[in-house]
């Protein structure tokens, strides 16, 4: 299979060859050979969508055009699994776990190949999932996965900092190893997004690499080729989520080197109702019509 690999990268010389030896190319190559990607990235792409500079410019994983290219989203799946120690599907889940009651919509941000989104429907059957991403090569791969597992999802290609969904229409937005590859400006806007579209008491989570571990152990920076790593490292996810005005922010370590971020959108402050006499028995506003948790 062609790679189109910057040269000389610390990736090319050390983890592909590495991740080459893992993977089974021949099995690589018959999936990429059975999908029709012209006509597939036609029917998910949004002709709208303009990719930002930092996305269409950076060599994410030392693979040029980054996410805008089909070897990219055919060799994601593959080598994320030896990624996520000790256990790819242990780290996802530690977010799924984590959603509190049965949300009806969620949101999956930078959802890639669909992993998470996927894990997401199987556990919340009953609610839409959504998944969103920039890459139509991704999108592509996440939809030829929930087809070949019949999980019906929707995907949308899109931007997180400005999706175009309905303002307080999700009871979950969760983002998963998303931040990391964003430069922060852009993951601080992606969270003001996430505001917007989620319910007065809805649940955000974000699991990521762990800030902690990245700011102590630099090498394992320089090793991915990610672009803004570094930097998300040197950040601070809770802070920025109170920032964002997110409340209940809590960071917790997943495993070696991920960590999960949760917090929730406050609830409007309800006002006591002002009367001349004193009717012990009003009821306060409530918000159940909105909350799912
Ligand atoms: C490391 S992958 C993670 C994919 C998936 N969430 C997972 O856990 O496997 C990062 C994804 O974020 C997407 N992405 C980066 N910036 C984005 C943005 N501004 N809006 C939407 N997706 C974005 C990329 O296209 C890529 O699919």
């Amino acid at each position: 299979m062609p790679m189109e690999t910057q040269s000389k990268t610390i990736f090319e010389q050390f983890l592909a060859p590495l991740f080459g030896q893992l993977i089974d190319r021949e099995a690589l190559l018959e999936f990429r050979n059975s999908i029709d990607w012209e006509a597939a990235i036609a029917e998910i792409a949004n002709p709208q969508v303009i990719y930002p500079d930092y996305y269409q410019n950076s060599n994410f994983h030392g693979v040029q055009n980054g996410y805008l290219s089909i070897d990219a989203a055919v060799t994601y799946d593959p080598i994320t699994q030896y990624v996520l120690p000790p256990n790819e599907t242990w780290v996802r889940e530690s977010l799924v776990k984590a959603i509190q009651g049965r949300p009806r919509r969620i949101l999956d941000l930078g959802c890639g190949t669909g992993t998470t989104t996927r894990l997401l429907k199987r556990q919340f059957p009953q609610a839409e999932v959504v998944g969103l991403d920039l890459s139509p090569q991704m999108l592509v791969v996440a939809d030829h996965k929930a087809r070949t597992e019949s999980l019906d999802l929707t995907l949308r290609h899109g931007n997180a900092i400005a999706t175009g969904l309905p303002p307080v229409s999700f009871d979950v937005v969760c983002a998963t190893l998303l931040f990391h590859e964003t430069p922060p400006a852009v993951a601080k806007t992606i969270l003001q997004e996430s505001w917007r579209v989620l319910s007065p008491g809805g649940q955000l989570l974000v699991l990521d690499g762990n800030q902690q571990t990245l700011r102590s152990i630099d090498w394992l920076n320089t090793i991915f080729e990610e672009p803004f790593i570094r930097e998300y490292g040197q950040g601070n996810l809770d802070a920025w989520l109170g920032y964002a005005g997110f409340e209940v922010v809590r960071t917790q370590d997943v495993f070696w080197l991920n960590q999960l971020s949760t917090a929730r959108k406050p609830l409007p402050v309800s006002t006591p109702v002002q009367t001349s006499v004193q009717t012990p028995d009003i009821e306060t506003p409530g918000f159940e019509g909105v909350l799912a948790w």
